[in-house]
Parts: C-alpha cells; sequence; structure tokens
C-alpha cells in the first residue's frame, strides 16, 4: 500500500473556484441536442417544453451553472434567425460540420434559453463569427436582451417572449484558427474587436465577452491575441484541449477496450491541462498583470473513436471509470488554477465525446464523469485553499491529484488515484481546522473499462466509504483507480 500526505493550509484562501468551472457544453451535433436533450413536445418521452424531464432533473443535482451553445464548429455556421419563430415555418439547412444530416431547427434562441432558466443556469452564447456578419450577431443580442420599443425586441415577443432574457456569456466565434475561419491570430484580433465593439449592453444586461483563444498549446496565438485584445475589449480569452489516449487523432482508441499503455496514455494526455493552464497563465500575467482577462476551458474531455455501427459524424462514445480519472484530474486542475481559469465546459453534455449522460431511446443513463462532477459540486463558489499533496508516480506519470476547498465551515477534498494496481493510504493533516466530523464517498470498479450500459446503468456509481478522524488528521483507503470526495464538517 503506497503512502499518500496532503497538508492543508486552512488560514491560506488562494482563490475564489468560480462556479462555471463545473460548466456543460451542447453543440448541434450527432444526438446531443436532438434525441438526446430535446425530444420535442409530442415525444411520448416525458418531457418540458420538448426537453426530457430525466435530463432536467439529472442536470439540476450536479448544479449545471452554465450551458454553452450551439457549438463548437456549428456555432460559425449557424444563422439564429432560422431558429426562430413558428417551428414548422423553420428553414431546413445541411449541418455540414457534423455529418451532413438535416438541420430542421426545432431547437433555437427561445428553446435554449427557456432550458438554460429551467435548470437554473447561466446560458453561454456562441457567437457566429465564421460565416456570419457583425450585424447578425449585434441584432441576436438585442433580440434576446432589449427591454424597450425596437423591431427586433417586438419580434422576440411576437415569438411569444415578452420579457428580455439575461445573456451574460457571449463567445465571439469558435476555434476560429481551425473550423470557424481558419484565421491567422493577426486577422483574428482585428475581427473580433470589431464584432464586440456592435455586441451592447442593453436594458441592464452586461455582457462578458469571449474571445477565441488557443488550440491546447498555440503559445504564439494566446501572446498575439492578448497583445492586441486587450480587458477593455474583452472578459476573457478560450482555449481547447482534448485527451487523445494514443496521442493520434487518426487512431485515438475505443471507449471501453483498450490497453493499459492506452488507460496510461489517457492519464498522461489528460495532466498535460497542468502545462497548458501553468504556460498560458504566465503569458496572460504578462500581458494583463492585473488579471482582468479570464481563461475559459470551454472545450475539454476525452475523444475517443466512434463506437462502432454508430454516425462517425456523431461521435458517440462509451465512458468507463477511466473518464472518471480524467475528469476528476481535469476539475482538480481547474480548481488549482482558478485564480485564472474563470469557466469549463465538457465537451458534450448528452451523447456526444465524454459525456455525463447518455440515452437510448426513452432510456437514460448517468456515466462515470457525472458521478465526478456529482461528487465535486462542493466546490463550485467555494475558496481554494492552499495544500501540499505529496503522492506517487508511475515512470515519472503523477499518480495522485486533489484539490481543497472551503464553503460554509466545511471542506471539500477531491482526491483520484490513477494507478491501476497500487492502493494508497491518505492522511491528510487538517492544519489547525477545528474538525468535528469526516464523511467521504467513493468512486471506483474493479476494472477502468467498467461502464454503465442501459443493461446496467448503476455498475459504477458513488458509494460512502471509511474516513477516520483523529487529532487533526483524516485517514482513508484511495482504492487503485478510484475518485474520492472526503467532505470535513468544522
Ligand atoms: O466538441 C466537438 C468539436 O470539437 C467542436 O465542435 C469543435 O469546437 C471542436 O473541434
Amino acid at each position: 500500500m503506497k503512502q499518500v500526505t496532503l497538508t492543508v493550509y486552512p488560514e491560506k484562501r488562494l482563490s475564489r473556484i468560480n462556479r462555471e468551472i463545473y460548466g456543460h457544453f451542447a453543440e448541434h451535433l450527432g444526438r446531443c441536442i436532438y434525441n438526446g436533450i430535446y425530444v420535442g413536445e409530442d415525444s411520448p418521452i416525458p418531457n418540458r417544453n420538448g426537453v426530457r424531464t430525466d435530463i432536467i432533473d439529472a442536470l439540476k443535482r450536479i448544479r449545471i451553472p452554465v450551458l454553452r451553445w450551439p457549438g463548437g464548429c456549428f456555432a460559425d455556421d449557424y444563422h439564429w434567425r432560422d431558429g426562430i419563430g413558428e417551428k414548422s415555418a423553420r428553414p431546413k439547412r445541411i449541418n455540414t460540420n457534423w455529418g451532413g444530416v438535416t438541420e430542421d431547427n426545432r431547437f433555437g434562441t427561445h428553446e435554449f434559453m427557456c432550458l438554460c432558466e429551467e435548470l437554473g443556469c447561466e446560458p453561454y452564447i456562441a457567437g457566429n463569427v465564421g460565416s456570419g456578419t457583425v450585424r447578425e450577431l449585434s441584432d441576436w443580442v438585442e433580440y434576446m436582451t432589449f427591454d424597450g420599443d425596437s423591431a427586433l425586441a417586438d419580434e422576440r415577443r411576437r415569438n411569444g417572449r415578452e420579457a428580455p432574457w439575461k445573456l451574460k456569456y457571449l463567445g465571439i466565434g469558435n476555434e476560429n484558427w481551425g473550423c470557424g475561419g481558419n484565421m491567422r491570430p493577426e486577422y483574428y484580433a482585428d475581427v473580433y474587436k470589431q464584432y464586440q465593439s456592435f455586441c451592447r449592453n442593453y436594458s441592464g444586461n452586461t455582457l462578458y465577452k469571449v474571445a477565441c483563444g488557443p488550440s491546447g498549446g498555440d503559445y504564439n496565438w494566446m501572446r498575439v491575441l492578448l497583445e492586441n485584445v486587450r480587458p477593455w475589449h474583452t472578459n476573457a480569452v478560450s482555449m481547447h484541449y482534448y485527451t487523445i489516449p494514443t496521442g493520434d487523432w487518426s487512431r485515438k482508441g475505443a471507449a471501453t477496450v483498450f490497453s493499459d499503455e492506452e488507460y496510461y496514455g489517457t492519464v498522461s494526455g489528460t495532466l498535460v491541462m497542468e502545462e497548458l493552464l501553468t504556460k498560458h497563465t504566465e503569458i496572460m500575467d504578462e500581458l494583463d498583470p492585473e488579471g482582468k482577462i479570464g481563461l475559459i476551458v470551454d472545450e475539454w474531455g476525452c475523444w475517443y473513436d466512434v463506437e462502432e455501427g454508430t454516425h462517425p459524424g456523431f461521435l458517440y462514445q462509451q465512458n468507463a471509470m477511466r473518464d472518471a480519472i480524467a475528469a476528476a484530474i481535469n476539475l482538480n486542475l481547474f480548481n488549482a488554477h482558478s485564480r485564472r481559469v474563470v469557466m469549463a465546459n465538457l465537451a458534450q453534455t448528452v451523447n456526444v465525446l465524454q459525456s455525463v449522460i447518455l440515452t437510448e431511446g426513452e432510456r437514460m443513463l448517468l456515466t462515470p464523469t457525472y458521478h465526478v462532477f456529482d461528487l465535486f459540486k462542493e466546490h463550485q463558489g467555494a475558496e481554494l485553499l492552499a495544500s501540499k499533496l505529496e503522492g506517487f508516480d508511475r515512470n515519472g506519470t503523477p499518480m495522485v491529484t486533489g484539490s481543497v476547498s472551503e464553503k460554509d465551515g466545511c471542506l471539500l477534498i477531491t482526491v483520484s488515484n490513477a494507478d491501476l494496481t497500487e492502493d494508497a493510504e491518505l492522511t491528510v493533516s487538517l492544519g489547525g481546522f477545528a474538525a468535528k466530523r469526516a464523511e467521504a464517498m467513493l468512486l471506483t470498479a474493479p476494472d477502468p473499462r467498467a461502464f454503465n450500459s442501459f443493461e446496467e446503468p448503476e455498475r459504477v456509481k458513488p458509494l460512502p466509504c471509511e474516513a477516520v478522524l483523529c487529532g487533526g488528521h483524516v485517514t482513508l483507503k484511495l482504492p487503485a483507480c478510484s475518485v474520492t470526495a472526503l467532505r470535513i464538517f468544522g
């Protein structure tokens, strides 16, 4: 049994963990929106305004703070006017990014904004820069948020929505270095400034504008962008990074059938996020020393080959205990970097990539990744505390990650042990925190390939485990391939 120690410094509060770090992303891609979140009002599947009630309830349980929509690559092909007004009159388009299927626009602005209201989360809209116009995006903002007398606000009212919505998060384009227009950072920076100038604040709504940042380790993009886009132009810059187990996009590997080597490749590939966050933060600290611009990881997760027999353009993949480990590593890293990281959005919510929910007809299941969000949810809005973790490594790759936060007099310690064979004993030193009670929940499985199927939907789920509180210390076991959430009540 490996010995792991975690020393907590309760008096050292480092940063606030923004709720939005636990955010999600839903694109018009495969079965994420249609036949996933949205089944339509006439569906026999229980729904509210066409959205599955079981999905609404599940997302509320993990306190979804923010939902990004409509893409992804789809966003730079999306024209918002296609998705308003009488549904039967909405134009049919081709979803050119994702399988060339027909997009009938049944789910549009009203449906999305009402879904966010239902979920109690912030909407995060990605605007079309790649194939749209400045006026189109500016009009969309006015349509959604203006309270007064204007043709666009009246049109919204005629379409059934009297009061304007509040829209905080507005992305100006998506991956404009790639599917969003193949731009150079110099060019995008200018285009960004033009677009954002005309996205205005109406009727007490204040936009929080997000510029398209780099793909993974493209530090040049971040530098050029921030040399040109200043804090008075933008509130945040995005960054996308996906874990590919093999490191090779042409053969990524399968979601539930993989070698131990691919498993450890997933762990080390996920830990790359640490380097990305550190180096991008360094550039941001240099060019924005007052820390006004946030970093938003608005696409992250594991990306595998699609499940056999499914549409290659739909990016449907199962989700195993391995994904829970990857999610825990990333979320612990986002917490640790929450001085700069203000939001993160898992790709994607339902039936696409590293989903928290999968559906099949009327059936729905919660993935191991969902359970990690559940175990980590008390970090939302908490204060990150300084801590020192002494774990162990395998061939130079750290196997244990963790983070500690405090909220309402209660500590939450989340720890993952990625090693496939080594159990560990964790000793937490509470550094003077007056603890009265400790309780822990454990997510693990005998095999990292274990997943929840529609036949066996609760194979991987968290269970209570023992945590012994004694004289300012807590001890508990971290089994191989596990994620633990320890709550200590003061
Ligand atoms: O999440 C799937 C796709 O990955 C998104 O549409 C795009 O932004 C990224 O390349």
